[in-house]
C-alpha cells in the first residue's frame, strides 16, 4: 500500500487539518449509528474476508467493521496523513491486528493488484471526486474487486432539510458552490446531485443484484442528534468556507451573516431537522464489462 503523500489533493476541505480530523471522527459515529451499523442490508457478511474502505478518514468505519468482523482483514486509505496515523494509532491501541491504513490519492489509479478485494466500500465523497473522475474511479473499484465482490457507496441525498431558512439557504449556497467548481451530477446546482446518479452509473459498469438503504437522522431540538448535527454545522461551514466564496456563489459578508443566523436558528426550542443519506450495493461483473 502507498505511503508516501500523493501530490494532488481534490479535496474541497483541508484533509491535513485537526479540525476536519475531529469533525470526521465526531461524524463517523452517529452516521454510522444512524445507518444501524457498519454493514446494514448485507446478508451474510462471513462471506467477506478481503474488505477496503475508501477515503477512510480517522478510520472509524474500518475499526468498527475489524472489531465486529474479526475473520476480515480490513484496509483504509485515505490521502490525509494525519488521519492515516491517528487511524493506525487507534488500530493498535485497540489492538485490531486485522486493520490497517494507508495513504492514497483515490482520485487516480488505486494502487492495489487486480481482484484483491471482496468488498470495497466508500462514503461520502461527494467533495473528494469532481463529477468527471466518477468514471474512472468505478472502473478502479471494478478492477480490484474480485467478481461477484461487492461495491458499496454511500452518499448523503442533501445537506439537511430543516426549519431554519438561515440553514436552508446556507445549505442551498453550498450546493451551488459544489456544482460550479464541478462537483455533483445536478443539472442546476440545487442538489448535491448524488443519489439519483450513483445506482444508473453503477448498472452501466455492470453491477448487477443491486440493492439500496434510505438512511433518516433526525435532528430536531428535541432530539439526541442535534448536539451532532448542531456540531457538525458549525465546524463544517468554517472548514467550507473559502471553497464557497471562492466559487463565487455568495459574498463573504452574506456568508458569515447566514452562517451566524443558522447558529442562531439551530438553537430556537420548535428547530426541526433530518439529514437523508443513501446506500447503494451491488455485485461486480464476473468478468469486467469491457473484456
Ligand atoms: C467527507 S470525508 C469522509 C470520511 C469517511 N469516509 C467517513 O464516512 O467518515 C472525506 C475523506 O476523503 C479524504 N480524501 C479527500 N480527497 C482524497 C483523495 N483524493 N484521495 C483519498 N482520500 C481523499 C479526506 O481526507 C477525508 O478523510
Amino acid at each position: 500500500m502507498a505511503t508516501d503523500q500523493p501530490a494532488e489533493n481534490t479535496y474541497l476541505l483541508d484533509s491535513e487539518s485537526p479540525t476536519e480530523m475531529a469533525r470526521l471522527i465526531h461524524l463517523d459515529r452517529f452516521i454510522t449509528k444512524g445507518m444501524g451499523g457498519v454493514l446494514v442490508g448485507i446478508a451474510d457478511p462471513k462471506l467477506f474476508h478481503d474488505v477496503l474502505d475508501l477515503g477512510c478518514g480517522p478510520g472509524g468505519w474500518v475499526l468498527d467493521t475489524a472489531f465486529t468482523y474479526p475473520h476480515m482483514e480490513v484496509a483504509g486509505v485515505d490521502i490525509s496523513r494525519i488521519m492515516v496515523d491517528y487511524a493506525n494509532a487507534r488500530a493498535r491501541t485497540q489492538q485490531l491486528t486485522n486493520a490497517s491504513f494507508g495513504v492514497m490519492n483515490i482520485a487516480e489509479p488505486l494502487d492495489f493488484p487486480d481482484a484483491s478485494f471482496d468488498l470495497v466500500n466508500a462514503r461520502f465523497l461527494f467533495g473528494v471526486l469532481p463529477r468527471d473522475s466518477w468514471g474512472s474511479f468505478i472502473a478502479e473499484c471494478t478492477r480490484i474487486l474480485r467478481p461477484g465482490g461487492v461495491l458499496r457507496l454511500t452518499e448523503l441525498v442533501e445537506m439537511g432539510m430543516s426549519s431554519s431558512p438561515a440553514l436552508e439557504q446556507l445549505c442551498e449556497v453550498c450546493c451551488q458552490a459544489l456544482w460550479r467548481v464541478g462537483y455533483g451530477f445536478s443539472p442546476n446546482g440545487r442538489t448535491l446531485g448524488m443519489t439519483h446518479t450513483i445506482p444508473w452509473m453503477m448498472r452501466h459498469a455492470g453491477y448487477t443484484h443491486m440493492q439500496q438503504a434510505l438512511h433518516a437522522l433526525e435532528y430536531s431540538a428535541d432530539c439526541e442528534a442535534w448536539a451532532d448535527i448542531y456540531r457538525n454545522t458549525e465546524i463544517a461551514y468554517i472548514q467550507s468556507k473559502p471553497f464557497i466564496i471562492k466559487s463565487g456563489a455568495i459574498s463573504e459578508e452574506e456568508y458569515e451573516q447566514i452562517y451566524q443566523q443558522t447558529l442562531i436558528e439551530m438553537h430556537a426550542p420548535d428547530f426541526r431537522g433530518m439529514w437523508h443519506y443513501m446506500t447503494f450495493w451491488g455485485n461486480r461483473p464476473a468478468a469486467s464489462p469491457e473484456s
